[in-house]
This record gives structure tokens, sequence and C-alpha cells, in this order.
């Protein structure tokens, strides 16, 4: 039986990418780099830390700044990054959201987030989505990226299911291949994902009818 549905939060729950995208091409211009939004959408998914790493090697700069030197550009984003989420409010919520995870209680199933986000917390309060779910799994714990299954493993464990009994929902293709890395079925939300167990365009179409629906679906 279906005993846990567990999110992702950028591109998901809220839209973040392009505040992450702008504070990024701000550093990295700043370092003599150019990225662009299709670059970008790579990064999607993907730690601090790992983003920064993807963005020196784009530029040919992998070797160019030692190690304090890539904290402290990481750290320059997210000062640019956390400025920008003051616009951010519940009305930043992507459509049929709030619905779905009261449907999804509703029906006695377990709810979780696996956001690799440091800041998951402070967006889950501007959303005023703090005591939305069950369970948040802890990005500061997990030390390896999407598509790394950690971060969905340790959501399965913290909510006490096993990965076959949970589905996780994701917009990043590293996020998808790290639910399927852990053994759960994945729904996909956007354009241009592979692998994902059921594919949507847009939260839109993410219902708690369609959901239970593809999970009876996929155990017949
Ligand atoms: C999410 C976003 C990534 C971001 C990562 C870390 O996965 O999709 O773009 O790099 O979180 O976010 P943080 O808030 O910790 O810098
Ligand atoms: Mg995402």
């Amino acid at each position: 039986n279906l005993k846990a549905v567990i999110f992702d939060l950028d591109g998901v729950i809220t839209d973040t990418a392009h505040l992450h995208f702008r504070a990024w091409r701000t550093v990295a211009g700043e370092a003599g780099i150019d990225i662009d939004e299709t670059f970008n959408a790579g990064l999607k998914g993907i730690s601090r830390m790992e983003s920064l790493r993807r963005i020196l090697c784009h530029g040919g700069k992998e070797n160019a700044f030692d190690n304090e030197q890539q904290q402290a550009l990481a750290q320059r984003k997210n000062t640019l990054y956390v400025q920008s989420l003051a616009s951010l409010t519940r009305d930043a919520l992507l459509p049929g959201i709030r619905q779905l995870l009261h449907d999804i209680r509703l029906a006695n199933v377990k709810t979780g987030l696996a956001s690799v986000s440091l800041n998951a917390p402070r967006i889950l309060s501007a959303l005023d989505m703090g005591a939305a779910f069950d369970f948040c799994a802890d990005a500061a714990q997990i030390a390896r990226s999407k598509p790394d299954p950690a971060i969905f493993l340790a959501a399965c464990q913290g909510l006490g299911v096993r990965p076959q009994e949970a589905i996780g929902i994701e917009d990043a293709q590293a996020g998808i291949d790290a639910i399927n890395a852990a053994g759960m079925l994945s729904v996909g939300i956007g354009d241009d994902l592979r692998h994902a167990d059921l594919q949507l365009s847009s939260t839109t179409e993410l219902t708690w009818r369609c959901l239970s629906g593809f999970w009876v679906d996929k155990h017949q």
C-alpha cells in the first residue's frame, strides 16, 4: 500500500529556480564566467557546493580558486539568494499543492520533504508551510547531492516507510534519478525529464486522484 508521498521543494512546492539563477549569474559574472538559463537548468536539484563546482568547470576555472575562495563564492551566492527570498509569500505556492497536501493527509498517507536546499526551513516558513509535512529530511546531514538517493532514503526513514511504499515528486532530472535509485515510484513535473514513472506537465495536474490512480495502476 501507498504509505508516503515525498516532495522536492524547489520547482515542486514553489518556484525558486530563477532566484537561484540570478544569484549564481551575479557571482559567476564576478568570477569572469558567463552562465545562461540552459546551463542553469542542469543545476536543478544540485547542492550549493556542487553547483559552484559545475559553474567553475563550465568557465574552465576549476583550479582558479582555492577551497577558502570557493567557500566565499558560495557564501556570497547564498547571501544574494536569501535576500531575494524576501519576496516569497504564501502566494508563491505552486498551483494545486495546498489542496494536494490536504487530500493526501485525508487519505491517511504521510507527507515528506526531500530537498538538498539548506534554506528549506526558511522557504517553508515564508510559504506558511512550516507544519505541512510529517517529516523534512535535513539537507545538512546529507553528504551526497541528488542524483544520489540519500536524501530520499533519509525522508523514507524519517517517515518510517520503505521506499517501495512511497512516491517521490521531482522537477529535476537529478531528482528523478535519485527517486528511481531509491527504489520509489517517480513522478516528474515539467518537460524534458527522462525515466519518470509518471510524467505531468505542471502541478495543476498533480492531484490526489491522479497520484492514487497511478499507484493502483503500478500495483496491479
Ligand atoms: C535545490 C535547488 C538547487 C540548489 C539546491 C541547494 O536543489 O534546485 O538549485 O542549488 O537546492 O540550495 P541551497 O539553498 O542550499 O543553496
Ligand atoms: Mg527541484
